[in-house]
């Protein structure tokens, strides 16, 4: 079935038209009765690895890593507990540190108006709206805050999930289908990649941020296929670097494609109030079809959001899977990112100190030596170690040194660019990146002398 002939609540034509053939039938044996009897012995053979839990994908390679970490002295330095807010510090271990592994980039999160919002929005409507907002979960939070954000990007409208990973699975996986091109940046956030793989489109990396290499895409695909998407982020998570938006914009007009930019780490972040990517360059409203962002970073909440032309919005209202038959956000929720987007609008002076100190962080580390990769200064900086074990050494020695920074590592970035990703907030003083980048370059030193974990 086309998914062109979907109709509001997603029944089809076709899908009625077995619906009430389906109610004229009598009811029908549970498949189970039906089905021939199977002999016991039919199964015996199946491999236990096909119904053991352990033997799950996955749990494999966790055992060896675990192993490993274990046989170099490694602590794990994932699911860290945080004893209060984390912005530029917070409590690990009962111990203040200097924070740099939360996206609170400007310091929303734990900000007492955004606290206080989402306290009294659970005294109004209670913690959850406890149905999906299409039938009985919608409050007036919601439309609040989306037409906020639509004002925000200056498109017609806007609609939010519950979650920023879920937003791209589902409005990527919904939207595209069979005879559809997905092409992203290689680079580009698991969320995207799942929501490609969803879809039934066929999807391809082009290599980061380059633009050869995507129009040679484009000149040898664009006419195989229906419709083509481009998707892009507007800063780079794990590599903190911007992508060229002007020339993006060139080839989405040119080979007629759709162009979505993930937002998630450029809102707040790029441009001179925080507007995200299109403050940077020159961008017209017919430019990006689906501006995609989260509010877990610094709008200082959970959950994601699409703003684009109203009858896309409607269109993924009534549609996408990931908004249909999920609950409607939660009303704290909602009510913290209203309020942070407050602040992010009314006090852009928070923009311009993140801008400074994160600038700050990352002249200091070139100042002294360290391979600071894609990175271009903008909130988001790697530290590139080369080594996996290396990189979480040194994250356990900068946590007992009063620094919680964490380890990227492979599988998540290729082995030789196994980095420490330094979040920077607009809170951190420059007193603090200094004794960071101090303790960081003696630490590295001293542990690229031990035999144990040179470098390859
Ligand atoms: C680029 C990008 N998109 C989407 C997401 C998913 O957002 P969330 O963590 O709010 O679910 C992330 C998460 O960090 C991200 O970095």
């Amino acid at each position: 079935m086309k998914r062109s002939e979907k109709k509001l609540f997603g029944l089809s034509k076709l899908q009625k038209k077995d619906l009430i053939q389906n109610i004229r039938q009598k009811p029908q044996k549970p498949e189970t009765e039906q089905a021939p009897a199977a002999s016991k012995s039919n199964f015996k053979g199946i491999n236990p690895e096909y119904y053991e839990i352990n033997s799950l994908p996955g749990m494999k390679a966790l055992q060896m890593q675990m192993a490993a970490a274990k046989q170099f002295g490694l602590e794990n330095p994932y699911f860290i507990e945080h004893d209060g807010i984390a912005a530029d510090r917070t409590v690990i271990n009962g111990q203040q540190v200097i924070n740099f592994s939360s996206y609170n980039y400007l310091g929303l999160s734990g900000h007492p108006r955004v606290s206080q919002a989402a306290k009294l929005a659970i005294d109004t409507y209670g913690t959850s709206v406890s149905a999906s907002r299409a039938v009985s979960g919608e409050r007036p939070l919601h439309r609040e805050l989306e037409k906020r954000l639509a004002r925000f990007y200056g498109t017609e409208d806007a609609v939010i999930f519950v979650s920023g990973h879920a937003t791209n699975v589902t409005t990527i996986g919904y939207l595209f289908e069979h005879h559809d091109l997905i092409l992203h940046d290689e680079l580009a956030h698991n969320s995207i990649i799942q929501g490609a793989t969803l879809s039934s489109a066929k999807r391809i990396g082009f290599p980061h941020n380059d633009i050869d290499a995507l129009e040679s895409l484009l000149i040898k695909h664009r006419s195989s296929f229906h419709r083509v998407i481009i998707i892009i982020e507007g800063l780079y998570s794990m590599d903190g670097d911007v992508p060229p938006i002007n020339e993006f914009i060139r080839l989405k007009h040119q080979y007629k494609t759709f162009l979505m930019v993930d937002e998630a780490h450029s809102l707040g972040v790029l441009g001179e109030t925080g507007h995200g990517i299109q403050e940077c360059f020159p961008v017209d409203e017919n430019d990006i079809d689906i501006h995609m962002g989260t509010l877990s970073k610094t709008l200082s909440a959970c959950g994601g959001y699409v703003a684009a032309r109203k009858s896309l919005v409607d269109n993924l209202k009534f549609n996408a899977p990931g908004f249909v038959y999920s609950v409607g956000m939660s009303p704290p929720l909602a009510a913290a990112a209203l309020a942070a987007l407050d602040i992010l609008e009314s006090e852009p002076e928070r923009v311009e100190r993140l801008r400074h100190i994160s600038r700050f962080f990352f002249d200091l580390a070139h100042k002294k030596g360290l391979d600071t990769g894609k990175g271009e200064g903008y909130a988001i900086i790697p530290i590139i170690i080369g080594s996996s074990i290396l990189c979480v050494k040194l994250s356990n020695i900068l946590l007992r040194n009063g620094i919680n920074v964490q380890p990227i590592i492979y599988p998540a970035v290729e082995e030789r660019s196994a980095r420490l990703r330094f979040f920077i907030s607009s809170l951190h003083t420059e007193e603090q990146v200094h004794r960071t980048i101090e303790v960081l370059t003696r630490e590295l030193k001293k542990l690229k002398h031990n035999p144990i974990y040179t470098l390859t």
